[in-house]
Parts: structure tokens; C-alpha cells; sequence
């Protein structure tokens, strides 16, 4: 057997960091790929299994390693509280793609239009994961596998679709943009294929999304206030969409 240290330094440059017990618990869960996993102390990584996550804790057994602290620090950009680090596979683009492009679609796409920061990014793969979207859809320059990224989304771009695509290859269905100009959308019942689009943190809806939109919606808002956060205004859309979703999406398997 390869020991982790090896292990580690021979597959960090082409695998997903992560960071954290809740990461890797979340990854295992959802079928990730993990190929090592550390901690610096196992006892108390097995004892949170136990607690939090007794579906997964034989499977962490299995993959944890004891490493020094020194060792698992030298993994990871600033020590988590849990001490545990992972590292796994990602899923191939053509695999998040082909999730993407399936009909008939049950659960939206969140399109995230041209994001700047990596820890909204990050939040709204949380969301999504959550609400059990299809998927998270970036477009612009950000990697939304970027490490950061994953470190916001606590493990869970392994349960549900993340990939970044232009504009004119976005997923198929009735598109939604949400602008604080747009009607309200409480008076619109949001369909199970929507594509839900928000804009960039800075400048809003690009000129390209706006004209693809099939609707423009917005969010309450107080005349004096000029917008929401970008990730808070993804959790009320999907929110609204829950609404009027079969509740049984959320029932435990
Ligand atoms: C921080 S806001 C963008 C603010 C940007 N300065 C602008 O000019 O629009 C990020 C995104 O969140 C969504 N958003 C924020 N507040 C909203 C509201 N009241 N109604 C609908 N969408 C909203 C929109 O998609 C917006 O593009």
C-alpha cells in the first residue's frame, strides 16, 4: 500500500481538496472518489462520524490515515478545526455535462452569470446541493472547481452537477433571470425545468443573458435597497421554487 504522504504529494495537482471532516463526509456520501485521506488524529475524526455521520463513519474508517499534525497541516492552506484533508477525483466534465443536458429535468439549473467571488460560488453549490438542483452552471473565467470554491461548498459539488459553459450552450428550459428590475416573483409559479440566472456581483445580468431570458424577476426588495447578496438571492429563488415542488424530493431516501 502507497503510504498518504506519497500518496498525497503525487495526486494533489490534478485532485479536489477536501478541506475538513464535514467535506470529505460530504463527498463519501454523494460517491465521490477519494483516493487518501488524513487526519491527525483519528480517534476524534471516527468520534464525529459516529455522531454526524454514521451512514458513511465504516467507510471513513476504511479511508482515514493518521498522519502528525505537522504533516496534515503542510496539506492544507490554514488548519481546520477537525484536522482531516482528503483528496478526490473529479467528476469528468462530460459526465456533469451530460447531467446537465437530460430531459426531462425535474429539478432547475442554477446559472450563475460571470461570479467574481469564490465564497458565493462556493455557498450557492451549497444551496444547490441542498434544494436538489440539477446543477450549478458558471459563466466568465472562474473555475467553479477552484479550491476556494469547493472549501465554500463543503464537499457537496459531488451531489449535484458543476461545470462552466458560455451562454449559448446553457441547458435547455424555460430561462428565469433575476434583476431587481423584473416582476415580482411571487405572483409566477417557478417550473421544476427552470434555468434560474443571476448576475455577476458587480455589474448584475450581462447584456447576453439578459437577451436569451424568457422572463425577468425580482426579489422583494425595500425601494432604498439596491440589491441582495448573490448567494442569498439564489437561496430565495430556490426557496420560491420549493414552494410549489413535490415535497417528496426532500424526504430521506
Ligand atoms: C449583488 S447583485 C448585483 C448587483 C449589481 N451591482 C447590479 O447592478 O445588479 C447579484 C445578483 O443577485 C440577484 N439579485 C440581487 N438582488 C435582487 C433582487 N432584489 N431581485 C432579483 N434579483 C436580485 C441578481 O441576479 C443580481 O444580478
Amino acid at each position: 500500500m502507497t503510504d498518504p504522504v506519497t500518496a498525497w504529494h503525487r495526486l494533489a495537482g490534478s485532485t479536489v481538496l477536501l478541506d475538513g471532516f464535514h467535506a470529505l463526509k460530504h463527498a463519501v456520501r454523494f460517491g465521490a472518489e477519494v483516493p487518501v485521506a488524513v487526519t491527525a488524529d483519528r480517534a476524534a475524526a471516527l468520534a464525529l462520524a459516529d455522531e454526524l455521520a454514521p451512514d458513511v463513519r465504516d467507510a471513513l474508517g476504511a479511508l482515514l490515515t493518521e498522519v502528525s499534525y505537522e504533516t496534515y497541516a503542510s496539506f492544507v492552506p490554514r488548519p481546520h478545526p477537525t484536522a482531516v484533508a482528503a483528496l478526490a477525483v473529479r467528476p469528468s466534465r462530460e459526465s456533469h455535462l451530460a447531467r446537465l443536458a437530460r430531459t426531462p429535468r425535474t429539478t432547475p439549473v442554477v446559472v450563475l452569470d460571470n461570479p467574481r467571488n469564490l465564497g458565493n460560488t462556493g455557498a450557492v453549490i451549497r444551496l444547490a446541493a441542498g434544494f436538489g438542483a440539477t446543477g450549478v452552471v458558471t459563466t466568465g473565467t472562474v473555475d467553479p472547481w477552484h479550491p476556494t470554491v469547493v472549501r465554500g461548498g463543503a464537499g457537496l459539488h459531488f451531489a449535484t452537477a458543476v461545470e462552466r459553459l458560455e451562454v449559448p450552450d446553457l441547458p435547455a428550459g424555460p430561462l428565469f433571470a433575476l434583476d431587481p428590475e423584473g416582476d415580482d416573483i411571487r405572483g409566477i409559479k417557478l417550473p421544476d425545468d427552470a434555468v434560474l440566472a443571476f448576475g455577476s456581483e458587480r455589474t448584475g445580468l450581462s447584456t447576453e443573458l439578459r437577451a436569451r431570458a424568457d422572463h425577468l424577476l425580482s426579489l422583494p426588495m425595500r425601494p432604498q435597497v439596491s440589491s441582495y447578496n448573490l448567494a442569498t438571492s439564489v437561496a430565495m429563488t430556490l426557496y420560491h421554487w420549493s414552494l410549489g415542488a413535490p415535497a417528496s424530493l426532500w424526504e430521506r431516501p
